[in-house]
């Protein structure tokens, strides 16, 4: 299995959870390198459903060591909720590390998150107001408090003490609303370090050594393709890097030690938070989609836009991340709807335009070409064989094959660990 990359080709929510879960049961390392808990991941394993937000979702395997990477931004209390939750579960929690190297994220970033997103107005992102943008915002800016400062106490209460101040000026006199107590914060992120003591190591020197001694890696992508800082559609996107490249910067391992690159999409598109989406449905058949799909967002409840598989979105993805093969989700889904449609370009007047535009602008005025494709009836949700598959339901993925330029490896007809198919 050797190193392996997962991301989302789409924007976030494909089901990568689930194929981490699945992959992860040969692998010996699991690590996600960027984002925070913005993210939510579902797996279903053992007859029971697990949402996390942070923790590497190779978890629910015993024998997996799972990492938090440098690039990762980490919100003590959540994650230590979510261990807790686990252990609560009968999971073990100690093959657990974090990079001393990730950035935190505190108070302030949340509550900045929210009052930024309510002085859009009406051009608001939709963010997941968990304080991921503020927090990045801080790395970059070079004042960002990481874990290896919560580790050392003075140096800790001195930055929450310089970061507060400065944040305050910005919460009070620019958003006027109200400031934090910088005590109270340092009250209760000492609490969390005591607790996370233990879990915080430089793991690149982990992910080195295993990498060299031939271990087999898997890195979970979070967020998708389209939500990425430089190629997604910006602004409306997350503030790091989901593309297979973020892997690299974000776990400090270097291009040549990755073997493959996954993409995982869902058999059509979905999105949360606003920001354009060219196949989006507003009838009857994207509510069936929702519905059927579930298609309501794991970190923050918000109903899911649902539209058209998007061939020209997955190939930019096939593109930007150098995917080796790609996982085709949520199949099962589509089943008893007769017309299925297959984005395959966008027109902008009398231009066909075949790759993904930079400018939203431009986005806006393109129209999907769509190619219909007859659909199939039944639940396929027992299927275990791709030749199993209904004909149309094949023909539907050799089509996506082909103008997405990438070869499908597998299938997801469920949510369970099981319901899915390898392909070739
Ligand atoms: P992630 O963020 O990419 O890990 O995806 P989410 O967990 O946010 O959303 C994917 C949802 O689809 C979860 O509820 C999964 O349990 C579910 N899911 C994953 N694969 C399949 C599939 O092949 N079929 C169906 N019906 N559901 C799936
Ligand atoms: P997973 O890993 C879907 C979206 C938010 C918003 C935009 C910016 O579960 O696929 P942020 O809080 O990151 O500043 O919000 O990004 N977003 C996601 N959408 N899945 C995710 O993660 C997402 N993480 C962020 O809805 O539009
Ligand atoms: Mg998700």
């Amino acid at each position: 299995m050797a190193t392996k990359v997962v991301i989302g080709a789409q924007w976030g929510d494909e089901g990568k959870g689930k194929i981490i879960d699945i992959l992860a049961q040969q692998a010996e390392v699991v690590v996600r390198s960027q984002g925070g808990n913005n993210a939510g991941h579902t797996v279903e394993a053992n007859g029971q459903q697990y949402k996390l937000h942070l923790t590497p979702s190779g978890i629910l395997n015993p024998n997996t060591l799972c990492i938090i990477g440098n690039g990762v931004v980490v919100d003590p209390g959540i994650l230590l909720g979510e261990l807790d939750m686990l252990q609560a579960r009968g999971v073990s929690t100690d093959n657990l590390k974090i990079d001393a190297r990730a950035h935190i994220i505190f108070p302030y970033h949340r509550e900045l998150d929210g009052l930024s997103e309510i002085a859009r107005g009406k051009s608001d992102i939709g963010t997941t107001k968990k304080g991921i943008g503020p927090a990045y915002m801080d790395k970059a800016e070079r004042s960002g408090i990481r874990m290896c400062d919560l580790m050392n106490r003075e140096l800790f209460i001195e930055k929450v003490k310089a970061n507060v101040e400065l944040k305050n000026k910005i919460i009070e006199k620019v958003y006027g609303g109200t400031g934090l107590n910088a005590d109270d914060i340092i009250e209760e992120y000492l609490g969390y370090a005591k607790k996370l003591r233990k879990y915080v190591t430089d793991t690149t020197v982990l992910l080195y050594e295993a990498i060299k001694a031939g271990k087999n890696v898997l890195f979970e992508g979070a967020q998708g393709t389209l939500l990425d800082l430089d190629l997604g559609t910006y602004p409306y996107v997350t503030s790091s890097h989901p593309i297979s490249g973020g892997v690299c910067v974000g776990t400090g391992i270097g291009p040549t030690m990755i073997d493959e690159c996954i993409g995982v999409v869902k058999a059509y598109t979905t999105r949360v938070g606003k920001g354009p989406f060219p196949t989006e449905l507003f009838d009857e058949i994207g509510d069936q989609i929702r519905e059927k799909g579930h298609e309501y967002g794991t970190t923050t409840g918000r109903p899911r836009r649902c539209g058209w598989f998007d061939a020209v979105i997955v190939k930019y993805a096939v593109r930007t991340s150098g995917l080796t093969s790609i996982v085709v989700n949520k199949i099962d889904t589509l089943g008893d709807i007769k017309k299925i449609k297959i984005c395959v370009g966008y027109r902008k007047g009398n231009e066909i335009i075949k790759e993904f535009p930079p400018s939203l602008e431009e986005l806006e005025l393109c129209e999907p070409i769509y190619e219909e494709m007859d659909g199939w009836e039944g639940d396929i949700g027992h299927i275990r064989r791709y030749e199993d598959l209904p004909e149309n339901a094949k023909k539907y993925i050799e089509r996506i094959e082909k103008l997405c330029d990438v070869r499908v490896g597998m299938i997801g007809v469920g949510p369970g660990r099981d319901q899915n198919i390898i392909k070739d």
